[in-house]
């Protein structure tokens, strides 16, 4: 599934500007700077297809990549930055949250935790959206090298402990380090379950 063919498709800002495509769809979301880009890049096997920065908050668009044209990612930008106005915050929600119940070929959206500091309150609203939006998602611990054993542990019994009280069921969490590669392997299988079902 992932060769050097992936591709950057196109930048949505609007629902009108997305891609016309019937690929099974799979988007990555989480706070600012959890490492979504990096995952992505990690999983295509690539070092800059999606853009990585340590500047947190820098795109305002769904990002679109052509996997081989039979799968394509979406690449949104994260959330828990302070620095955008109320106003612009929640129309980009509005947004976010039409294309998570509008988009039919979009099997599963992973939604990313970073490993040092676990679940945050950002986190919740995220996952309340996904609920209301009926929209299948999987918890992705990020960044696990760079967490202690013991913290890493403790963040993933809390998040088994949130998820427990949202309604629907969840795939397993997954846990990997895109700097490392480890847990990409899982990631690419369960990807690879998703195009076949
Ligand atoms: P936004 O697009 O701003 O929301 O950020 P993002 O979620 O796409 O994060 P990005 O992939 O840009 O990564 C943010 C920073 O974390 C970069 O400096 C990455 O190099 C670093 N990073 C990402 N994944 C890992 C990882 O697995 N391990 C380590 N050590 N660093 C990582
Ligand atoms: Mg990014």
């Amino acid at each position: 599934l992932f060769t050097q063919e992936t591709d950057f498709m196109l930048g949505a800002a609007h629902l009108e500007q997305l891609p016309d495509t019937k690929a099974v769809e799979i988007c990555f979301a989480g706070r600012s700077n959890v490492g979504k880009s990096s995952l992505i890049n990690a999983l295509c096997g690539r070092r800059d297809l999606a853009r990585t920065s340590s500047t947190p908050g820098r795109t305002q668009q769904l990002n679109f990549f052509n996997i081989i044209n039979r799968l394509v990612f979406c690449d949104q930008p994260g959330y828990g930055y302070a620095k955008a106005p109320v106003g612009e915050v929640k129309k980009w929600q509005d947004v976010v949250f039409s294309y998570l119940r509008g988009r039919p070929q979009l099997r599963r959206a992973f939604v990313l935790i970073d490993g040092r500091h676990g679940i945050k309150n950002t986190d919740r609203p995220v996952m309340e959206m996904m609920d209301t939006a009926a929209m299948s998602y999987q918890i992705i611990v990020t960044k696990a090298d760079k967490a202690k054993k013991k913290e890493l542990d403790k963040h993933i019994s809390d998040i088994e402990k949130e998820l427990a009280k949202h309604p629907a069921a969840h795939p397993d969490i997954l846990v990997t380090s895109s700097e490392k590669g480890a847990g990409i392997a899982e990631v690419r299988a369960t990807i690879g379950r998703l195009v076949k079902e």
